[in-house]
């Protein structure tokens, strides 16, 4: 499963790229409004440091809208990808930027025949919001298989990208099922790495080095 990371933030993805290349990355005004930056010149900072996929997200809400920005979006960098909300509108973009040659990224998907629309319509990557189906008390990663399932079906080859993530568990479970892509925000993505037997593990080590070196000093 590739990994693309959920923010605006340049040093989070600095960070995070130093570690291990990130495939990618995902924004939204949401995560632009936080950094209270400009959103064209974080892009451009943004391709300079991935090498993958970075989603942008037009505001238009009608299609030429959204079109006319996405192709503004997309002259940025050969790897920027626009963003469209999963509307009739938001599919009339997606079909006029695909076919264009833009890849199109469907976002805000809360259902399984939300995400066979997206298929049709083209689109490259389809983003099922896991969390915030959680937090509606539904349970997100459901949709994903059944995402996976209907994709599996007829062959359709949009790419899942498993979105909102809030949790390692969600990570873990999107792996498990098989989605293409879990794009994490920076704080799981810091978790994934944590493991109490880990530390325990390595402090021992350490304690145990340094009684070596005591007894090997007192012979
Ligand atoms: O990639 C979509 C993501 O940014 C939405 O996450 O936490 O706002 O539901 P959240």
């Amino acid at each position: 499963m590739k990994i693309f990371l959920d923010t605006a933030s340049v040093s989070e993805i600095k960070t995070a790229n130093d570690i291990i290349p990130l495939d990618g990355v995902t924004t939204n005004p949401t995560l632009i409004m936080k950094e209270g930056k400009d959103y064209v010149k974080t892009l451009k900072e943004i391709t300079k440091i991935v090498n993958g996929p970075i989603s942008a997200e037009p505001v238009s809400l009608d299609a030429e809208g959204m079109v006319k920005e996405g192709k503004e979006f997309a002259k940025l960098h050969k790897n920027i990808v626009i963003k469209v909300p999963m509307t009739p509108e938001g599919m009339k973009a997606c079909k006029v930027l695909s076919k264009d040659g833009i890849k199109v990224n469907t976002t805000l998907v809360f259902s399984a025949n939300q995400a066979l629309l997206a298929a049709k319509a083209g689109t490259y990557f389809v983003s099922p919001f896991l969390g915030r189906l959680d937090d509606i008390g539904e349970k997100g990663m459901d949709l994903v298989k059944e995402i996976k399932e209907i994709y599996d079906n007829y062959g359709f080859k949009t790419k899942i990208l498993a979105a909102s993530i809030r949790s390692t568990t969600h990570v873990k479970e999107a792996a498990l099922i098989g989605a293409d892509i879990a794009t994490i925000p920076f704080k799981v993505y810091e978790s994934m790495f944590n493991h109490a037997l880990t530390d325990k593990g390595i402090k021992q080590f350490l304690d145990d080095w340094d009684t070596l070196q005591k007894e090997l000093k007192n012979k």
